[in-house]
């Protein structure tokens, strides 16, 4: 017998106990499987847009965790790249861009957008055909704003500077930036949603470095843009929105952007997250390095979570990603604490 997909449930505002669980950045290097199979790739991105590959790794939590939800192996920085900018991943420093310029940003060029993806599509089709139907099948994209901040500056930042001061500069450019991205995103998600994603889940990583009305115009405006087009065409499909470090800015963000369930980075108070969860779920929102650091640690963390937001709509997860320093033991301690409620 087929069981039901709980997340589902928890998305339309039910609270189900235990709740569903998974994780973000779930496939990764904390697995000795995804390392092996890592090799076998040639570069990061040759894995994202490697079918065979992307599904077997996209399965391997699966299959060691049994995770209520699976999400699509592949990066927010396949959207640029799709656009026709060039990037790379190095072993140790992350992710390098060429940095855009304000004439290359009129420039942006779109027509085989979605023949570049293509490969990314096939990995959601086969996906949905090889899960458990039980399991839930997450689709992302990066917001607008995350994904600019790495195409101007070309490497992460601890403060996004340059995309800030790129912003203020040449409001035009950016402006553009911002709206090219959040259309090439909501057709990218409606694509994933065609191949077979249940829920489609909105990266905004970087939206806790701005002032209140770039926050609005950078973060808010774009996720809304883009929610307001796949709800255009998949109304019932469920869009989860991940501000992190958004703070105070928590309160109104499910409202003004129309998304349905609200991601909770590690940093929000769980006093806060039960009035949020007023309006609908919430996912979250463990720190990774209690898992990384397991035993008291872990157990007091889940508890904590499970005790303020357990009776209502909750999908348990971390408060970011997965670090690949996490023993696979403490993960497989955080599924049976969660479970065993
Ligand atoms: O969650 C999942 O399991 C799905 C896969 C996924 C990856 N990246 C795989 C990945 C998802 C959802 C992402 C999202 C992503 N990528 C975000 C938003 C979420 C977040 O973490 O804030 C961002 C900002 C990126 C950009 C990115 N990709 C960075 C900054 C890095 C380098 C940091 C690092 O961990 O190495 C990546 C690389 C990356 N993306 C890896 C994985 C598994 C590691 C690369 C490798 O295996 O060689």
């Amino acid at each position: 017998m087929r069981h039901k997909r709980i997340m589902l449930d928890v998305l339309k505002g039910e609270a189900v106990s235990p709740p569903p669980l998974w994780m973000m950045r779930q496939a990764g290097r904390y697995l000795p499987e995804y390392r092996e199979t890592r090799k076998r790739a040639g570069s990061f991105l040759d894995l994202c847009y490697n079918p065979d590959l992307a599904v077997e790794v996209t399965l391997q939590p699966i299959e060691r965790f049994g995770f209520d939800a699976s999400i699509l192996f592949s990066d927010i920085l396949v959207v640029p790249n799709a656009l026709g900018r060039d990037v790379r991943f190095e072993e140790g420093r992350g992710p390098l861009l060429t940095p855009i310029t304000a004439a290359e940003i009129l420039a942006l060029e779109s027509e085989t957008f979605h023949v570049n993806l293509e490969p990314v599509y096939e990995t959601v089709r086969r996906l949905r055909a090889k899960l458990p139907g039980e399991t839930t099948l997450i689709g992302f994209c990066g917001a607008p704003w995350t994904v600019a901040t790495y195409m101007i500056a070309g490497h992460g930042t601890p403060d996004q500077a340059p995309a800030r001061l790129f912003a203020y500069r040449e409001p035009e450019a950016f402006a553009r930036l911002l709206k090219v991205l959040a259309d090439h995103s909501a057709a990218y998600l409606i694509r994933q949603i065609e191949a077979g994603a249940d829920v489609v889940q909105i990266f905004d990583s970087w939206s806790g470095v701005l002032d209140d009305v770039s926050f609005e115009a950078f973060c808010v405006e774009p996720v809304a843009q883009i929610v307001r087009q796949v709800k255009a065409v998949y109304p019932d499909v469920p869009v989860i929105g991940f501000p992190k470090g958004a703070g105070e800015r928590y309160r109104d963000y499910r409202q003004k952007t129309g998304i349905t369930g609200l991601g909770l980075d590690w940093t929000v108070p769980l006093g806060l997250a039960k009035q949020l969860q007023a309006g609908g779920a919430v996912q979250g929102n463990l720190d990774p390095l209690r898992l990384v650091a397991g035993g008291k640690a872990l157990a007091d963390g889940v508890d904590s979570i499970l005790k303020a937001l357990g009776d209502g709509p909750l999908i348990f997860n971390l408060g970011h990603g997965i670090t690949p320093e996490t023993p696979v033991a403490h993960v497989e301690a955080m599924v049976k604490l969660v479970r065993n409620r």
